[in-house]
């Protein structure tokens, strides 16, 4: 078994005093974390990998880390579950699926060589499995690759493994040899050791990007959807401004041809951190999604504290009857709640502080009635410090219909605004705000929109306030939360 790399003390002192490490989101012990891997219910406790490098905090080695939970809010670190450590592997475990087959926790994962100087692209990429009884100790599988490298592809990974009518089915994320377009493609097998390709699920029509990762395929309701996260899209309006994306399709999945026929691409999250989502099927029939809460290329302010990266709350996702995907978080959340303030039918006006409504580890549901409201412009300021020179703001404008969260003075680290119109005039806006010592998720709408962020204010940057430029009634509800990690 690999162990956790001893973390000399005066590094972890470093970890100890950063006011940025999280206070109930999944973050690495120490050094670098990246996308969520083999996300799964296994013998009662609900199991996370991720990408992991435990050498530094950046992203390198990669590994697989391990937490378990059996509530999903309080995580358990578990030793290093796969490592970097065969030749077909040297250069990275990287990321995979797992998947329950009998009494074994089975783990799918690509096994990553560089052939050059450019990580990009001088790849050589195939996928392997690794497996474990007690969801602690893993074997790789002996004969690993299950799936060599393809000759002249370089892009060629994520394995994504579910079980349909007897057959294992494998999704992967690739690259098109003839025209460099991204694509997701289909295997099958009997055993899980000897894979058969069936064809292309999609391919990118142009717009979608020249590479196509994590793909991942489950039911919902009675669709299919494939959520995957393409890199190289380009913007559109309000859409896409991310380096890369994360959404889906819903649809079908021809098993025989391994073609989905399905809708438009749908971005999961509207916010800036947000990548390489995975759910799974808890016991209850829940569909369950956490990602990455970052972003490539990103700018991240904690590396000087030796630790990067974490990962999303765990949402509930499902589908409406328009076919668009919902996500609230989970219910095991509210477990995490303590000391309610709760103000009915306030009147918001001007600036607005409000007795007891302040934090940075806090939830907020807010309900603004827009309908009753003559305010054009109203919103909450989040993170505020008292020189009013660090804010986090999310705003709504009546005339355009549309939802800005701006991070231009949110602290530290990298800047911007994302904006969100919605397809109809809003009566009312709920708000359900996530603040984490150095995040906002706020979910919109009862779930039917999302924005992620990270943010890094000062640790005294704790003040929230509302503002409306005419008056608006607002029920708000508020509750500090509980600091679960780090324990
Ligand atoms: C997505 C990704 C995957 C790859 C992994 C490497 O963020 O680039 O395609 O397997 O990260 O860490």
């Amino acid at each position: 078994m690999m162990e956790i790399p001893i973390i000399n003390k005066s590094i972890r002192k470093e970890i100890e005093k950063c006011e940025f490490r999280q206070g109930y989101h999944i973050m690495p012990p120490s050094s670098w974390m990246n996308d969520p891997n083999g996300f799964i219910y296994y013998k009662g406790e609900y199991h996370l990998f991720y990408q992991y490098n435990p050498f530094e905090p950046e992203w390198g080695s990669i590994h697989w880390g391990h937490y378990k939970s059996k509530n999903l809010f309080d995580w358990v670190e578990l030793p290093i579950a796969i490592a970097p450590d065969e030749t077909y592997d040297r250069d990275g475990c990287f990321s995979g699926s797992a998947l329950v087959v009998g009494d074994k926790l089975q783990l799918v994962y690509t096994g990553n060589i560089f052939s050059g100087e450019d990580k990009s692209n001088d790849l050589i990429q195939c996928q392997c499995l690794a497996s474990s009884t007690d969801g602690i100790v893993f074997n790789k599988y002996e004969e690993n690759p299950v799936i060599p490298t393809m000759e002249g592809i370089k892009h060629f990974r994520d394995p994504w493994i579910w079980k349909k009518n007897d057959l294992f089915y494998m999704a992967l994320g690739t690259q098109s040899i003839d025209n460099l377009q991204g694509k997701a493609v289909l295997y099958k097998s009997t055993d899980l050791v000897n894979w058969e390709s069936v064809g292309d699920i999609s391919e990118s029509n142009g717009h979608l990007g020249f590479m196509w990762e994590c793909p991942s395929v489950f039911e919902l309701g009675n669709k299919e959807v494939m959520i995957f996260s393409p890199l190289g899209m380009e913007k559109d309006g309000e859409k896409y401004h991310n380096l890369y994306q994360s959404g889906y399709f819903v649809g079908n999945i021809d098993y025989n041809t391994g073609e989905m026929c399905h809708g438009e691409f749908i971005e999961l999250d509207r916010g800036f951190d947000f990548y390489a989502p995975q759910t799974l099927l808890d016991p209850n029939g829940r569909r369950i999604m956490i990602a990455w809460m970052g972003m490539w290329e990103s700018e991240i302010p904690t590396k000087k504290n030796h630790w990067a990266g974490n990962m999303t709350l765990p949402r509930e996702i499902c589908i409406d009857p328009k076919g668009r995907i919902k996500s609230k978080p989970v219910k095991e959340l509210q477990r995490l709640r303590y000391n309610l303030i709760r103000y009915q039918d306030i009147e918001v006006n001007g600036r607005s502080y409000i007795e007891g409504i302040e934090g940075k580890c806090i939830e907020l549901i807010i309900d603004f009635d827009v309908e009753s409201s003559q305010a054009e412009k109203f919103g909450v300021v989040l993170r505020a410090s008292d020189d009013g020179s660090e804010e986090t703001v999310v705003s709504y404008n009546r005339k355009n219909n549309q939802l800005v969260l701006d991070r231009n003075n949110a602290g530290l680290g990298p800047k911007g605004i994302r904006k969100l119109s919605f397809p109809n005039q809003l009566d009312k806006l709920n708000l359900h705000i996530f603040l984490d010592n150095s995040s906002i998720e706020v979910f919109i709408n009862e779930g039917d929109y999302v924005m992620s962020a990270r943010i890094y204010p000062k640790n005294d940057s704790v003040g929230v306030y509302f503002f409306g430029d005419g008056a608006i009634n607002t029920d708000i509800k508020k509750w500090d939360l509980k600091k679960v990690m780090d324990k």
